[in-house]
C-alpha cells in the first residue's frame, strides 16, 4: 500500500454550498469540526471526490485534548492516574499515534493492535493487554516486551505459566464483580485467590501489579461497588506479601453526542411510527447523557467508598494508582463520517429512502437492533434550494431490505439531491470501522487525518492501517 507522507494542503471556496442543521437530534460539535462541517462543505466535497464515499475524517489532535481533560481530574484529587487508550475503538493509526504523542499508554487486545502501537513508537512497558482470548504467541510477545497483561481466567493464567517466553510476566488479575456475575469476562473471588497464592509462590516468573475490571454500561455506581470488592482483594494480596500498585477500572466513560434536554424530549416523543419497520428499538447508547468523561471521573473519585473515605481518598490512603482504559471517550469528537447521496427514491407506501454511496457498516447501529440517535447534517451544493421538508430513512448499496443505515425516519429540511453529502458527527467511537467490510465488493471506506494548516487551510493525509505520517 502506498502512503503519502507529506500532508496535502487543501483550500477551497465555500460558495454555492449550504449546510442544513438537523432539528431533532443535532450533534454537539467541537468548534474545529463544526467549522469544517458547517462552513467548509467544499472541502468535504473535494475530499470525498478524491477518497470516495463514505469517508472517515479524523482529527487526531482531539484525542490529545481529551486525554489532557481526563488527566486533569485525578490531579485535582491528588490521585495518580495511568491512562491507556482502548485501541479497539477505532482502526485509525493516526489516533494510536496521537495517544502515544500524548504520553499515555495503549490498551491492546490483539497482537495486531500491539504492532500498531509499537509502530507509533510506544514504550512497550506502557502497553496493557486485555481481553479473554490472547494467543500463546501474543502472550510470548507481551512477556518478551515487558508489557502488562491482564489475566482474564484461571485457564489463561495456566497458559501463561506454561508459555516458554523468557522474562518475568507483569500481570494484573481481572476480577468479575458481583454485578457482572453472568459475564464471561474476569474471575470470581475463588479464582482470584487461587491466582494470588500461585503468584506469591512464583515471584521469579511473575511480577504482580494489581487488579483490573471492565464493566458494561456507563454508570459510576457499578464501578464504585466493584472498587469496594476489589479493595478486599488488595488486602488479601498484601497479606500474602504481594505488592499491589494499581487498580485498573477499564473503560466505559461516557460521551455526550447530543444535548441532554433535547435528547430526553426526543425519547419521550418517539414511537414505532418513526421507524420504517414499525419497530421501536428497546435500547440505545445514552447519546444525550448529562456527564462527559471528565465529569464522570470526577464524580467517581468523589463518591464515598466506605464510611470514612471517598474513592480518591481510599486510593491515596492505600498507595494505589488508578488506571483507566477509555476507548470511546478518548476519541470523543475525533472523527466524522461523510456519505455522498446517490439518489432519493419514493417508495410504494409513500415513504422515501435516501440512498448513499456506502453500506450500513458505518455510523449505524441497526446491526445491533438499535439506532444511532444523532442526525446527519445535510450539505447541499449547486443552485440555491429553498426549504422543502421531507422524512426519509437512509440506506446504502445493500441488497437486503433490513440492511439499512437508519431504520429511523429522519427529518430533512430540504430534499437531498444526488451529490449532496450527509455528515455524521462523532463516529470515531465504534461507529466508524467496527463492522466495515467489502460487501458487494465495494472497496473499504478510506480514512484521512486532518489538522489545521497555514492560512486557514487544512492539512490532510491518508490514515490507513499501519500508515505513518
Ligand atoms: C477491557 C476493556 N477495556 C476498555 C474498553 C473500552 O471501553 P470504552 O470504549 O467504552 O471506553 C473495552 C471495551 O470493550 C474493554 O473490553
Amino acid at each position: 500500500m502506498s502512503h503519502e507522507t507529506t500532508p496535502t494542503r487543501v483550500d477551497g471556496d465555500a460558495t454555492a454550498a449550504r449546510a442544513w442543521s438537523p432539528t431533532a437530534l443535532p450533534p454537539l460539535l467541537d468548534s474545529e469540526v463544526a467549522h469544517v462541517a458547517y462552513h467548509r462543505p467544499d472541502w468535504l466535497r473535494q475530499w470525498v471526490e478524491r477518497y470516495g464515499s463514505p469517508l472517515h475524517v479524523v482529527w487526531p489532535k482531539l484525542l490529545e485534548r481529551n486525554a489532557e481533560a481526563l488527566q486533569a481530574v485525578p490531579r485535582r484529587h491528588g490521585v495518580a492516574l495511568d491512562v491507556y487508550y482502548g485501541a479497539k475503538v477505532n482502526k485509525s493509526q493516526a489516533l494510536v499515534r496521537a495517544a502515544v504523542e500524548a504520553g499515555i499508554g495503549v490498551d491492546v487486545s490483539s497482537e495486531y493492535e500491539m504492532q500498531d502501537a509499537l509502530l507509533a513508537g510506544i514504550d512497550p512497558r506502557r502497553l496493557v493487554a486485555t481481553g479473554p482470548a490472547k494467543t500463546a504467541r501474543f502472550h510470548g510477545q507481551l512477556v518478551a516486551r515487558g508489557a502488562l497483561i491482564s489475566v482474564d481466567s484461571l485457564e489463561e493464567f495456566e497458559a501463561l505459566q506454561q508459555n516458554g517466553a523468557s522474562g518475568r510476566a507483569r500481570v494484573l488479575l481481572r476480577c468479575r464483580p458481583a454485578s457482572a456475575r453472568a459475564s464471561r469476562f474476569g474471575m470470581g473471588e475463588a479464582d482470584v485467590t487461587h491466582c494470588l497464592r500461585t503468584l506469591a509462590a512464583s515471584r521469579d516468573r511473575f511480577a504482580f501489579e494489581g487488579f483490573h475490571f471492565h464493566l458494561s454500561g456507563y454508570d459510576v455506581a457499578s464501578r464504585v461497588q466493584a472498587l469496594r470488592e476489589v479493595m478486599s482483594q488488595v488486602a488479601a494480596a498484601r497479606e500474602l506479601g504481594l505488592g499491589v500498585q494499581v487498580i485498573d477500572i477499564g473503560g466505559g466513560l461516557p460521551i455526550r453526542y447530543v444535548d441532554a434536554e433535547r435528547y430526553a424530549a426526543f425519547l419521550r416523543s418517539q414511537d414505532a411510527t418513526h421507524y420504517r419497520n414499525g419497530k421501536l428499538p428497546t435500547s440505545f447508547y445514552p447519546y444525550g447523557g448529562e456527564l462527559d468523561a471528565a465529569a464522570w471521573l470526577d464524580e467517581l473519585l468523589g463518591t464515598p467508598l466506605d464510611a470514612t473515605s471517598s474513592v480518591a481518598e481510599a486510593l491515596i490512603a492505600q498507595g494505589l494508582r488508578l488506571a483507566i482504559e477509555p476507548g470511546r471517550s478518548l476519541v470523543d469528537q475525533a472523527a466524522i463520517t461523510v456519505f455522498r447521496v446517490n439518489r432519493v427514491k419514493a417508495l410504494a407506501d409513500g415513504r422515501h429512502v435516501v440512498y448513499v454511496e456506502g453500506s450500513s457498516f458505518s455510523a449505524c447501529e441497526t446491526w445491533f437492533a438499535s439506532e444511532y440517535l444523532v442526525d446527519p447534517i445535510l450539505l447541499s451544493f449547486g443552485a440555491p434550494r429553498g426549504e422543502a421538508p421531507m422524512r426519509a430513512y437512509i440506506a446504502g448499496h445493500s441488497c437486503l431490505d433490513d440492511d439499512v443505515i437508519t431504520n429511523r425516519l429522519i427529518d430533512f429540511a430540504t430534499k437531498p439531491e444526488p451529490g449532496d453529502l450527509l455528515v455524521y458527527a462523532n463516529t470515531a467511537g465504534y461507529q466508524m470501522d467496527l463492522l466495515e467490510n467489502e460487501f458487494h465488493r465495494h472497496p473499504m471506506p478510506r480514512r484521512i487525518a486532518v489538522r489545521n494548516g497555514a492560512a486557514g487551510g487544512m492539512e490532510v493525509w491518508p490514515d490507513d492501517k499501519g500508515s505513518l505520517e
